[in-house]
């Protein structure tokens, strides 16, 4: 089975490198006359044919005395692959010549995105001809009215912009713009597309514009907002249980620290008890200063007491 397939690989490989590998590419500008020459044989029984025709139609094709062929004043459609090869020849090898006609750039794909006063011109290329894009012009004016067109700057827009914004317009006013493209052998067709502005509410139609909408709110967009509220308390709740958590066991550890900077603090500063404990109040209670101490001892057994809670964690 490999014995056949070998040979017959073999001869595909041949054919195609014999059909594909000798294909010309010749370029030629839109209009001009061109010569071309089989690139086989230099003989004068040589037959052209343009792939894709009829040999009738392939009969009208203008041939010189010397073999080679001849397109006067080509144009866009003259964009083809022609093949040549030997009059009456048994092996049938024949060359190619891929001949691309270069053209002015095709027309542009554009569209519009009007907002208020500004509008936005976008566009793509399909099609550059054969040469790269110089620049592109872009105009607009008033739609429904002959008025001249107004230049959109930059005046030049260059070869990798895709699109160009036009400021000052009137609100909900229709507008033409027109746009092409220019390569070195010329303007592309142009192309011309309306765009409306949008309206500018007054402040009252603006109110009763969010009003309607108000209307029409559906009610399940309630639902998950309450829905992402109620997360995020239970979130927080969560962290600010864990944050206490953490803050009692760091509190265990400084707890003793704390008490022993606590006393000295009371000790060494006399005015800390205040002023009002010489001055007995209106009972003449003299409850301050015990209030004080229980209040210190007190802290200290909260403090143990917390201790202890958090231990029970
Ligand atoms: C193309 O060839 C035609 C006829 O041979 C001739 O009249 C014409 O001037 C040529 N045009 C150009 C651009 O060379
Ligand atoms: C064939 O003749 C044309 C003019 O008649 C000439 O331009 C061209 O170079 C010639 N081609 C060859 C292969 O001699
Ligand atoms: C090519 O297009 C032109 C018009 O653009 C037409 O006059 C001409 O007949 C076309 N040629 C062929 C071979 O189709
Ligand atoms: C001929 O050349 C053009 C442009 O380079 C290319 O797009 C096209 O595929 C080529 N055709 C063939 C059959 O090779
Ligand atoms: C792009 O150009 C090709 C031929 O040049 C044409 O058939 C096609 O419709 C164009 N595409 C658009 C979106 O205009
Ligand atoms: C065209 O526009 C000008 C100025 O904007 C205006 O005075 C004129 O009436 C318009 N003409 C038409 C036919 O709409
Ligand atoms: C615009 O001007 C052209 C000639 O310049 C005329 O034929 C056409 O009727 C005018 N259109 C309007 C809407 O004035
Ligand atoms: C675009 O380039 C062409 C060719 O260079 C030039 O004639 C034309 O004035 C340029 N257009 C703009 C708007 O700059
Ligand atoms: C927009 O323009 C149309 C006609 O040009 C007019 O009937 C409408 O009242 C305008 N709307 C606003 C909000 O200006």
């Amino acid at each position: 089975m490999y014995n056949t397939l070998g040979p017959v690989l073999c001869f595909v490989f041949f054919i195609i490198i014999v059909k594909g590998a000798i294909i010309k590419k010749v370029s030629v500008d839109i209009g001009k006359n061109i010569t071309i020459q089989c690139p086989l044989h230099k003989s004068k029984d040589i037959m052209w044919e343009r792939e894709g025709r009829t040999a009738d139609q392939n009969i009208m094709m203008n041939l010189l005395n010397n073999g080679s062929l001849f397109l006067q004043e080509v144009d866009k459609n003259d964009s083809a692959v022609y093949s040549c090869g030997r009059e009456n020849d048994v092996t049938d090898i024949r060359a190619r010549v891929n001949l691309t006609v270069r053209t002015p750039p095709s027309p542009l794909i554009v569209s519009i995105k009007p907002s208020t006063i500004i509008a936005l011109i976008l566009w793509e290329v399909n099609g550059t001809g054969g040469y790269p894009i110089i620049n592109f012009t872009a105009q607009y004016r008033l739609a429904y009215n002959n008025s001249s067109w107004i230049p959109i700057s930059p005046n030049h827009i260059t070869p990798n912009s895709r699109q160009v914004e036009v400021f000052n317009l009137t609100p909900n006013t229709t507008y033409e713009f027109r746009i092409w493209a220019t390569n070195q052998l010329g303007k592309s067709p142009v192309v011309n597309v309306f765009g409306t502005t949008k309206k500018q509410y007054p402040e009252q139609e603006l109110a009763r514009h969010l009003l309607e909408g108000a209307d029409k709110f559906d009610t399940r967009w309630w639902a998950v907002a309450v829905g992402i509220v109620m997360g995020t308390l239970v979130l927080l709740g969560i962290g600010t249980c864990t944050l206490l958590y953490q803050e009692c066991r760091v509190t265990t550890v400084e707890e003793e620290q704390e008490i022993i900077e606590l006393v000295p603090n009371i000790i060494l500063n006399p005015g800390f008890e205040g002023t009002s404990r010489n001055e007995p109040d209106e009972n003449s209670n003299n409850e301050i200063p015990m209030r004080l101490n229980n209040n210190t001892t007190h802290n200290h057994a909260d403090r143990r007491n917390n201790a202890k809670a958090c231990n029970t964690f």
